[in-house]
This record gives structure tokens, C-alpha cells and sequence, in this order.
């Protein structure tokens, strides 16, 4: 069964103290919150910068369906690689997510598909579960190319895997013109992609994968504009960036979210 969720990407944003109560005011607000339902069929997660990932692991102790995510994780396995961290290391302090093939580390860190592929195998090894990042550039979707591009992403990266570890993948359609400008893809857009990479993931995997990957939207989505999203039929979830700086549209993303019906 596809599971909803919602990840905040807090990129490098915050300091510690900003930190800890981001994630006091995310727990604050849904401990108080009366408007989430079906609890138990969503996931959060929350990937704060590395500095923080034992913190904010420590005070989502005890909380149930809360996750913490890494950004990012580097592609060897250990050594000699100084500034980078290892898929070991974030696995190791109980985080159960890691972000890969964000299109900022695609653009600024070019990182290409082998390298991602060598993550996200480390990333499973150590039991985390990829939120695989794909989209297109505004110019491609301009030119009308950007069903293609989303096909390629896919089939020279996660559709190289094997069925089983594909399963353990969560993908999230980020449309580069989208990311932090406040331009939104519309519902209609979202849901267009979304639909086309399950057909996709279907004609790749078959049936029954289909029903167990959950494809996430991301891109300027906010509190706004979540209900109308996250409304679309194979839009699982958000991989929120801005947003999920601050904790009450975040809360109010979770709980947009938990009132859907999928
Ligand atoms: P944004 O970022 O919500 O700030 O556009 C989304 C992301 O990059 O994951």
C-alpha cells in the first residue's frame, strides 16, 4: 500500500537553537492538533542539516510515524573523504531516510547518475530509504520535453535496481522551476507527471510495485496551496522546503495531508 508522507527539507538553514524549536513547534502543534486523521497511515519526516540529525533524533524520541532524514549522503562507503559523511554514520544514529538527487546537489555538487546510484545503494545497505529526487528545468518544460527528461532521470538511475530494492524507494517529482521561487506547479501538472511516472514505474515493475511506491510533489508547496495538491490522486505526499521552516504551516501541511483520501 502507497503511505503518505510528508518530508521537510530544511536545507542549510538554522541554527541549533532555531533547531530545537523548529521541532518543539512541529511536536507542540500536533500534539494540540484535533484535525489529523488516519494518524497511523502517514509518515513525517523531518531532515534537518547534519549537525542536528542526533538532536532532533533525540527529541522525536518516543513520537510515533516521525522520522529523521539526512540531505544527503556521500557515495563510498567510509575513509578518506574529508567533510563528507557516510550513509553508515546517519544510519548508525537512527535516522531511516536520506534525500538523494536533490536537484541542488544535481546542479551545484554535479552529481550525475552514477554517483547517485552509488548512494542510494550505500543508502540501502545501511537500511535508509531514498527519497529519490527527479524534475525538470523550466526550459525543458518549456520546449515540452519534460515527460522525456523525468524518463530518462528514471531509467538511468532507480530503474536500474532490482524490483525488491526499488520497493524501498520513495520518489519525489521536484520540478526545478518550482523549487524555491513560488511558482507552483498547478494540481493539474503535478497529478499529469505523477501519473506518468507510476505508469511508467508500473510497465517497468509491474502491478503490484505500483501500489507500493509513494510519489512525493515538491516545489513552492506551502500551506496554501497543499490541499489543492495533495487532493490529486497520485500525489502521496510533499517534500516541503520552505514551508517546513515553519512549524505551523508545516503542521497544517500534515494535517491538509492526513485528510486525504488516496
Ligand atoms: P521549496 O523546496 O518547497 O522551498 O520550493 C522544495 C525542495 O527543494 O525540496
Amino acid at each position: 500500500m502507497r503511505r503518505k508522507i510528508i518530508a521537510g527539507n530544511w536545507k542549510m538553514n538554522n541554527t541549533l537553537p532555531e533547531a530545537t524549536s523548529l521541532v518543539e513547534g512541529i511536536l507542540n502543534g500536533l500534539e494540540q492538533s484535533t484535525n489529523i486523521t488516519n494518524r497511523d497511515l502517514l509518515d513525517i519526516v523531518l531532515a534537518p542539516p547534519y549537525p542536528y540529525l542526533n538532536l532532533c533524533k533525540d527529541l522525536i524520541k518516543g513520537k510515533q510515524g516521525i522520522y529523521i532524514a539526512a540531505q544527503n549522503c556521500y557515495s563510498e562507503e567510509k575513509g578518506a573523504y574529508t567533510g563528507e559523511v557516510s550513509a553508515a554514520m546517519i544510519s548508525s544514529i537512527g535516522a531511516k531516510y536520506v534525500i538523494i538527487g536533490h536537484s541542488e546537489r544535481r546542479n551545484y555538487f554535479r552529481e550525475n547518475s552514477q554517483m547517485l546510484m552509488k548512494k542510494v545503494d550505500l543508502a540501502l545497505k545501511n537500511n535508509l530509504r531514498p527519497i529519490f529526487c527527479i524534475g525538470e528545468l523550466i526550459h525543458e518544460r518549456q520546449s515540452e520535453r519534460h515527460f522525456k527528461v523525468v524518463r530518462q532521470q528514471l531509467a538511468d538511475t532507480v530503474f536500474l535496481m532490482k524490483e525488491n530494492d526499488f520497493r524501498r524507494i520513495i520518489i519525489a517529482y521536484e520540478p526545478v522551476w518550482a523549487i524555491g521561487t513560488g511558482l507552483t506547479a498547478t494540481p493539474e501538472q503535478a497529478q499529469e507527471m505523477h501519473s506518468f511516472i507510476r505508469q511508467l514505474i508500473g510497465v517497468k515493475f509491474g502491478r503490484k510495485t505500483i501500489n507500493n511506491i509513494s510519489i512525493l510533489y515538491g516545489g513552492s508547496c506551502n500551506a496554501a496551496n497543499a490541499a489543492s495538491l495533495f487532493a490529486m490522486p497520485d500525489v502521496d505526499g510533499g517534500l516541503i522546503g520552505g514551508a517546513s521552516l515553519k512549524a505551523g504551516d508545516f503542521v497544517s501541511m500534515i494535517e491538509t495531508l492526513s485528510n486525504t483520501n488516496k
